[in-house]
């Protein structure tokens, strides 16, 4: 695997393969890479000839008070992962090699809807700084396939209208969460858990399977059975932001969906954590 750092190298590799009729899959990360990671480089590789990832922490998705200075950052460690996952390329741009002019930029790209509500409620600006980094490096790229994990449910949302509304011409593909044994969706932020909290942190997943049970059993008081999550969560020391039941889109939940998605954030400690469950009804 290469590690190219630069706009001008990563150009010229993708051009060879471009040249040579390769069809190209792209997992953009923000490292510190987790089994999940190496999920979207093992999807890539089945839809595609070559696989890119990025590595890149983001200053525009984070608010002023988030943890963009102490998040971890282990490029080695990363590269190593990737290359044994079978990775042909990772690019790890600074951030005056991703925007070489200052900050903030001028062009923001803003997914309006979707990005309202939910993580946009709690993060505001966080989707356009998404939205913004995300197109960046798919014009750098020009990805046939582009992998994210279904943890960032709402993010993924965002990434397909964009890729819909902006026409495009990259698929864009959702890789299913990887959880610990204790049901805790794996995130990079989770290093940020004490034990106890490590422990205590599966409560979401726990109380997002109660919420599908219940709604595979007939319920549909969405609105008793969100209230339920976030007490259940209360319960358990967290600091619940939202827990919310939607059309996998995104849409108030209705009686005849027959897929919905059950989705939460909530606070432990100082680590804020997300997750989601999808329910086939
Ligand atoms: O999901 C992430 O790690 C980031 O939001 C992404 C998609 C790499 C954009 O910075």
């Amino acid at each position: 695997m290469q590690t190219v750092h630069t706009v001008a190298e990563l150009r010229q590799q993708l051009a060879t393969w471009r040249a040579a009729g390769e069809c190209i899959a792209f997992a953009p990360t923000m490292g510190n890479l987790h089994a999940g990671h190496i999920d979207l480089i093992h999807a890539g590789l089945t839809q595609a000839s070559r696989v890119v990832a990025s590595v890149f922490v983001n200053p525009l998705q984070f608010g002023p008070k988030e943890d963009f200075g102490r998040y971890p950052r282990t490029l080695p460690d990363d590269a190593a992962k990737l290359e044994a996952a079978g990775c042909d390329l990772l690019f790890a741009p600074s951030v005056e090699a991703m925007y070489p002019h200052a900050l903030p930029l001028t062009t923001q790209v803003q997914v309006s809807q979707v990005s309202e509500g939910l993580e946009g409620a709690f993060r505001p600006g966080h989707f356009e700084g998404v939205a913004t980094v995300v197109n960046v490096l798919f014009n750098l790229v020009r990805p046939d396939v582009a992998l994210f994990g279904e943890k960032d449910w709402q993010q993924l949302a965002v990434i397909t209208r964009m890729v819909r509304d902006l026409h495009l011409p990259i698929e864009v593909v959702g890789v299913p969460t990887r959880r610990e044994s204790s049901g805790l969706a794996m995130s990079s932020r989770n290093q940020y858990l004490g034990d106890a909290e490590r422990t205590t942190a599966a409560v979401i997943y726990a109380t997002l399977m109660t919420i599908a049970h219940e709604l595979q059993q007939g319920s549909r008081d969405f609105r008793g059975l969100e209230q339920a999550g976030m007490q259940a969560l209360q319960a358990h020391g967290f600091e619940p932001q939202y827990v919310a039941i939607r059309s996998p889109d995104l849409q108030s939940p209705a009686n005849e969906n027959n897929s919905l998605v059950v989705l939460a954030a909530a606070l432990l400690g100082k680590t804020r954590l997300i997750d989601n469950l999808r329910v086939a009804l």
